[in-house]
Parts: structure tokens; C-alpha cells; sequence
């Protein structure tokens, strides 16, 4: 089988995420490609591919305008074949925010008009040794709506097993 994985990051877990997916996916014998959304072009040929697996991240209640803007470019082509989306958020990851994290994805859905297959709602990771005072105060009081985030230091909230085991169901799927 031989897959795609496009992937939209600002800070890079969600590559992380992506290239985690890849290297499962290679080692149950599959092929595998990676495309950063940020660095696609028009003329892609996708058509050789079996399946797809978009993954992106959220920031300000939205997933990366390029991932957005490469799934309703080629909506047809998802909905046609086996596809899956990871979204990756803090609220994902966060007591009492699933909601928060179920509505990004229903927002995208919405606006895409793609249905995946499967979703996975996975948590990200936070760097607040890399944020700028906007970032920082934007996780603490709107996403995290001013809870104690405990000591200011970078966490990775991603659920490794989850997201290994979300893998090995799509590819089931796939067949
Ligand atoms: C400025 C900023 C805004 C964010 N906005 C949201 C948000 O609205 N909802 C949420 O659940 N997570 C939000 N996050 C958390 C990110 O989704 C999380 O850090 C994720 O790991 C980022 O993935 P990336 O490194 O692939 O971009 C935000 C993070 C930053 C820095």
C-alpha cells in the first residue's frame, strides 16, 4: 500500500506526530510519503496514492489555513479513498476541554465538506520557552481559560500509544 501523510504544523509536534505515523506505517511493510502543507504545490500528483491521512494542529480555534486550503482543493480525491485526520491541540489533551477539541474538527469538517474516515483528537505539546508574550498569555487565558498551568515549562501532552494504536485501525480499514 502506499500512503500520504500531510501534515500542517506552526511549532512542530504536529511533524513529530506525522513522521511518528510514517515510521509505523513503513515498519508494517507499507510505503509511506510525507508532505508538509506549507510546501505544496499545484501540480501534485496524488492519484497513486491508496490512502491519505491529513494531520494538523490548532492554534486560535483553527487548523493550518494551508491544510484547510489542500483538503478542499482536493476533497473529491479524500473522500474517494481510505482517509483519516489527527487533530492535535492542548485541549485534546486537557481535563474537561474535549468539547473544545471536538468542535476545531467539526468546524473543519464543516468548512472542507471532507468526511474522514476516522479522527483522532490528540493532544499537542506546549513550549513556553519558544512563545512570545502573545502565545504565552493566548494558552494560558484563552485555552487553558485561565487554569494554573503549573510550572512554565515546555510539556509534550501526546499520547504515543493512542496515536500507535489509531495507526494500526486505519490501516485495518484499509485493508
Ligand atoms: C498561539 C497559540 C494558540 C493556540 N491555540 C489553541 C487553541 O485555540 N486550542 C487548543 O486546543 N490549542 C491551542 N494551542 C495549542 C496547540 O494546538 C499545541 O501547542 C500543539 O501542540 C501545536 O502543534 P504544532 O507544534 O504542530 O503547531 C495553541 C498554541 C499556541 C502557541
Amino acid at each position: 500500500m502506499n500512503l500520504l501523510i500531510v501534515y500542517g504544523t506552526t511549532e512542530g509536534q504536529t511533524r513529530k506526530v506525522a513522521e511518528r505515523m510514517a515510521t509505523d506505517i513503513r515498519g508494517r511493510g507499507h510505503r509511506v510519503e510525507l508532505l508538509d502543507s506549507a510546501k505544496f504545490t499545484p501540480d501534485l500528483k496524488l492519484g497513486h496514492f491508496d490512502a491519505f491521512v491529513i494531520a494538523a494542529s490548532v492554534h486560535q480555534e483553527h487548523h493550518q489555513e494551508a491544510v484547510t486550503t489542500f483538503v478542499f482543493a482536493h476533497h473529491d480525491l479524500l473522500s474517494g479513498k481510505p482517509s483519516a485526520l489527527v487533530s492535535v491541540s492542548l485541549s485534546a489533551a486537557l481535563e474537561g476541554h474535549g468539547a473544545a477539541a471536538r468542535k476545531y474538527v467539526d468546524h473543519f469538517v464543516s468548512l472542507t465538506g471532507w468526511q474522514p474516515r476516522m479522527t483522532l483528537l490528540l493532544g499537542g505539546a506546549l513550549r513556553f520557552t519558544k512563545y512570545d508574550y502573545f502565545q504565552e498569555q493566548f494558552v494560558k487565558f484563552v485555552v487553558m481559560k485561565g487554569e494554573d498551568p503549573g510550572p512554565e515549562q515546555d510539556h509534550e501532552f501526546t499520547d504515543w500509544n493512542a496515536l500507535a494504536g489509531f495507526t494500526d485501525r486505519f490501516l485495518a480499514t484499509v485493508g
